[in-house]
């Protein structure tokens, strides 16, 4: 990965095709995050977003509504941008296929190719679907059907232009070996290499014939032909760091260009010998995964520029368990949810939920429960609480914290902010975020959070008589606030700069510098604190989703229990309830999995039971790690400790098992907090 104090992230370009919805969003959020951490951190950033406008979806989807493409593109497009803009979307550039600029750039690049021998025309007959815009092979397809979207293909026979993807199936596969971290998550890279191994790599068709479709980039040397859609949007990564990077146009970026498209390409070509490329992160969906790590990754090798630092592919978003469609009208429109909840809220829920590279399943429910218990109470009370205090017995003005009378309780809270520290929160924040763990940064950041409000708790301020200690927990109340806003910014931007106001400071956090103003002790005693309206307000979740009972039920009257039959219930071995009230269940979140050495069937735990544990079980032949990672469990949390093949287990999970002798986890039939007590 580029080591240079740049930083430059991409989300997929969008068809325009659709209006945006959750998908498209939280992409876009996770390039913000990544945009807004690391401009804190001091690196120059040029985060991309765009639309992908040609090609024949667009132009079906123009054509139905009786307008040219470009009417059409022109329309659409504002669609992404106003949602961008309400999301609190910091992109640095926004890039449209249609773009004159992007356009010369895909035409030269094509050029290259040909004048080096990288592309070819042949005669080809396949298999076509229209819909994904892809040929398949006879041996792909599957009951006349598109292997992807399992609609019907046709069978399409004519010459088009071919880039010899096959010849660098070897020097990928070598590639994404000997770079980790190019494919993430681990089991998507697995899922490529698996496909790169057991499969023979074909060529791959880049144009389309004008008679077949006409809006494209026309083909340098072809006029017959128009660019394949695919190989024009995936350029949009090189070219917008051609004339919409900050600097492009300086011409830092134009010089490495000019002497790429005029074929004069320094084949050792290091990461640093152009400006802005390569791209640190592509992020994309699951779906768009092989369209990256493979068409694009031998595109760029067989135009000799370097390879990005990373293509990460996140899972896909169901409703209630469904898949998205318009025809079930159960489309997640970002722009309603924020209008009626708040941007920010939105922002943590997708993040906080479920580990970027997983499925999610968004139910309004389980949102409103996060704002409820993470953001307005969490959170939103430790600042309220602590303004209110602050007001109460200092005036509202932050007070002089009392050196040498600072007690243990006062250092642990400062430990967690002290990088260096193991129990500290920098480093690790950074690690998760470098690495995506977008989920574990958050719950890292609670765990702050949880303890700050459990340490209110044990100095009961309200009872303190040493003004010294008072002052010197007020101080660490709001000192450790003004961090955690740091911290949070990048993923609630505006409330972020919010709680800075309440607490007396005035700059955009956009604008500071983590390593100056993220070290304790920045807060200036004699600041006047605002306190102002809750940051997120409660929401009512049964006046929202309470059902009326019906009136049948109402009436009815209590079912009779029937009498015991003989031989059914067994009376012995009973225990009294105080017995089972010995066993703590808690309701726990897998952090991490993973499979103990030499075993197949246990797997080792890392579980966040309001504590995090270490948990070993024996479910390896029932259940992957991978599928295991962020699941609510039930767990046995007071056992005593058990070594199993000589790895520690905390605790117990709870399974149950059939006939089979599989056994199926205890989950939760809602999401609850973990460190929930089950009784
Ligand atoms: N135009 C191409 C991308 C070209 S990039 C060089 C494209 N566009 S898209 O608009 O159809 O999809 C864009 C992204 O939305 C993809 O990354 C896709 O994974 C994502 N999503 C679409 N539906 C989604 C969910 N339900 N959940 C999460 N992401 C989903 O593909």
């Amino acid at each position: 990965m580029k080591t240079s104090n740049k930083f430059y992230v991409t989300t997929p370009i969008y068809y325009v095709n659709d209006v945006p919805h959750i998908g498209h969003a939280y992409t876009t959020v996770a390039a913000d995050i990544l945009a807004r951490f690391n401009r804190l951190r001091g690196k120059e950033v040029f985060f991309l977003t765009g639309t992908d406008e040609h090609g024949q979806k667009v132009e079906k989807a123009a054509l139905e509504r009786g307008k040219t493409p470009k009417e059409h593109a022109d329309t659409m497009v504002r669609n992404f941008m106003s949602l961008w803009e309400k999301l609190n979307i910091s992109n640095d550039a926004f890039i449209r296929t249609t773009d004159a600029e992007h356009v010369k750039t895909v035409q030269g690049i094509i050029q290259m190719l040909r004048d080096n021998g990288e592309i070819e025309k042949r005669q080809y007959a396949g298999w076509y679907c229209t819909p994904d815009e892809r040929f398949w092979t006879e041996k792909e397809i599957v009951d006349g059907k598109c292997p992807e979207c399992k609609r019907p293909v046709e069978e399409i026979q004519e010459e088009n232009y071919f880039f010899l993807m096959s010849k660098y199936q070897e020097r990928l596969i070598r590639h994404i070996e000997e770079n980790p971290s190019y494919i993430l998550p681990e089991t998507r890279r697995n899922e490529v290499m698996g496909f790169l191994k057991n499969n023979e790599l074909g060529d791959l068709c880049i144009t389309r014939p004008k008679s077949r479709l006409s809006w494209g980039v026309p083909i340098p040397f072809d006029e017959d032909f128009v660019t394949y859609v695919w190989f024009d949007a995936l350029l949009n990564y090189f070219s917008a760091t051609r004339y919409l990077a900050p600097e492009a146009e300086a011409g830092k970026a134009a010089i490495t260009l000019n002497s790429q498209l005029s074929g004069r390409v320094d084949p050792d070509s290091t990461p640093d010998s152009d400006y802005w490329w390569p791209a640190d992160h592509h992020l994309v969906g699951k779906d768009i995964l092989t369209t990256h790590a493979v068409y694009w990754s031998t595109m760029l090798m067989a135009l000799k520029f370097p390879l990005p630092g990373n293509i990460f592919a996140h899972g896909w978003w169901t409703v209630k368990g469904e898949k998205m469609s318009k025809s079930l009208g159960n489309v997640i429109d970002p722009g309603k949810i924020a209008d009626e909840y708040s941007v920010d809220a939105f922002r943590y829920f997708i993040f906080r939920e479920v580990p970027f590279g997983l499925d999610g399943d968004f139910s309004e429910e389980a949102f409103i429960r996060r704002i409820n218990t993470d953001l307005a109470n969490d959170i939103g009370n430790l600042l309220s609480r602590t303004t209110k205090m602050i007001e109460k017995y200092r005036g509202g003005q932050v007070p002089q914290p009392a050196e040498g009378k600072e007690r243990d309780l006062e250092k642990k809270v400062r430990a967690w902010f002290d990088p260096g520290s193991d129990s500290g929160i920098p480093e690790r924040y950074r690690d998760y975020l470098d690495n995506l763990q977008f989920n574990l940064a958050l719950q890292d950041l609670w765990k702050i959070i949880s303890g700050i409000n459990e340490y209110i708790a044990s100095s009961e301020p309200w009872k303190e008589t040493d003004q010294d200690i008072l002052s010197n927990i007020l101080y660490t109340l709001a000192e450790s606030i003004r961090i955690i806003a740091i911290y949070l910014y990048p993923f609630m931007p505006d409330s972020a700069n919010k709680i800075w106001q309440q607490i007396g400071l005035n700059r955009d956090i956009g604008n500071i510098k983590i390593d100056d103003e993220g070290k304790w002790g920045g807060l200036k005693p004699g600041t006047k604190v605002r306190k102002g309206d809750p940051l997120f307000p409660r929401i009512d979740i049964n006046k929202k989703f309470r059902k009326p009972l019906k009136e049948t039920h109402k009436k009815a009257a209590a079912p009779s229990i029937p009498p015991l039959e003989k031989g059914g219930f067994k009376a012995d071995n009973l225990i009294p309830i105080s017995d089972f009230a010995k066993v703590k269940l808690k309701i726990g979140r897998v952090l991490r999995a993973e499979r103990v050495a030499k075993s197949d069937k246990l797997i080792r735990l890392q579980v966040d039971t309001g504590e995090e544990r270490q948990i070993v079980a024996g479910i390896g032949k029932a259940y992957t790690p991978e599928e295991l990672n962020g699941k609510k469990i039930v767990v046995v949390t007071n056992l005593k400790p058990a070594r199993l093949m000589g790895v520690e287990s905390q605790g117990m999970l709870l399974a149950a098992t059939d006939d089979s002798g599989e056994p199926v986890l205890l989950v939760p039939e809602k999401d609850v907090k973990e460190g929930a007590g089950i009784k």
